[in-house]
């Protein structure tokens, strides 16, 4: 079994190569060589007999994906993306490495004639509000971004190369992924991952919104598990729509901080600083607050159960020292 991450330097990217590790198979089979790919340099502890090959490169030149696709492998991950805040800033290189690159992928597939499983990331943000609440996965399209309109436009391509039989798609909509590990970046979201993180290392952490706002959420663990999970599912009992929408968490903000101080006490807590942003509450006030994945439920996706198993998923990986 062979295995292709392109993006495999990403928080998701690592979390999955380290949970494939872990597992050694994948659809029954032992898995043999995992190809990582990302722009950035990638490495890994590795103490198995699989075989991993680190390659770095720029996605969207046009020959790339047909190198990465040269041997065959059998699943397929795409992960590499630039996010939401990047790709509205910069029109160009949003289409060129999150639409471009993806049919360039798509395309290499088909010059190989065979039958990959292909895992493609999407996000939440394929859907524009005014939304229903909770939203269901086969709620319309109407991506307000051009990251949720590149993403939509992948889905749609996913799922008619899987029609005409090209390849066997699989598109996640994963939840907003937290805590992420590393520094706070400049995402407007990056408080809901701030607010975890930064306490439970000793740091004070900016709350920029009000306690009651609302989001979707699940662990870097859970968005390996959902990875792998759709790497292995059958896809006969998927159908058409290949497309899915994943199981979250819906918290408040005064949930997660709930949580938090459940387990890490008090003065973790009083670590967070209130200093409501005007900005950040206008765009976090659009986006949506909660899902019915009972579609991908039903499939066998799973993730936690309650906000405080995912600060406790924090807690194992900074242990872990991820
Ligand atoms: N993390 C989330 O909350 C979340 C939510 C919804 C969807 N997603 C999607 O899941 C995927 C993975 O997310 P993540 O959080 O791991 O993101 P990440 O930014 O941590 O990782 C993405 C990786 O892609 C690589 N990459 C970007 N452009 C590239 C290019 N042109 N060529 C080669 N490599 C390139 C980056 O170097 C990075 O390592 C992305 O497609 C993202 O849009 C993530």
């Amino acid at each position: 079994m062979k295995v292709l991450v392109i993006g495999a330097a990403g928080m998701i990217g690592r979390k999955l190569v380290e949970a494939m590790l872990e597992k050694g198979t994948l659809r029954g089979r032992k898995i043999s060589d995992i190809l990582a790919f990302d722009v950035v340099e990638a490495s890994f502890e590795n103490a198995t007999d699989i075989k991993i090959t680190t390659v770095s490169g720029e996605f969207s030149e046009p020959d790339q994906a047909a190198k990465l696709v040269a041997d065959k492998p059998d699943v397929i991950f795409h992960l590499a993306a630039i996010v939401s805040g990047e790709a509205e800033t910069d029109f160009d290189k949003g289409y060129r490495i999150n639409l471009a690159a993806v049919q360039y992928l798509f395309d290499a597939i088909r010059q190989q004639n065979y039958m990959p499983r292909v895992v493609y990331a999407s996000s939440i943000a394929v859907f524009g509000a005014p939304f229903d609440d909770p939203i269901r996965d086969d709620f319309h399209l109407t991506p307000l971004t051009s990251y949720g309109t590149q993403k939509a436009i992948g889905e749609l391509l996913l799922a008619d190369y899987t029609r005409k039989g090209i390849f066997d798609g699989i598109g996640l909509r994963f939840p907003t992924i937290v805590v992420r590990p590393g520094k706070p970046n400049l995402a407007a979201s990056s408080f809901f991952s701030n607010i975890i993180r930064e306490p439970l290392a000793g740091k004070e952490a900016i709350l920029p919104v009000s306690k009651d706002v609302k989001h979707w959420m699940a662990s870097p663990k859970s968005a390996a598990g959902f990875c792998i999970h759709a790497a292995e599912i059958d896809g006969e009992k998927v159908g058409p729509r290949r497309n899915l929408t994943l199981p979250g968490i819906a918290a408040t903000v005064g949930e997660m901080i709930d949580a938090l101080g459940r387990i890490a006490g008090q003065q973790v807590v009083d670590l967070i600083r209130e200093e409501p942003d005007e900005a950040v509450t206008t765009i976090v006030g659009n986006w949506p607050r909660e899902f019915d994945a009972s579609r991908a439920i039903s499939l066998g996706f799973t993730c936690e159960s309650s906000f405080d198993e995912i600060v406790q998923a924090h807690i194992d990986d900074m242990n872990e020292g991820a």
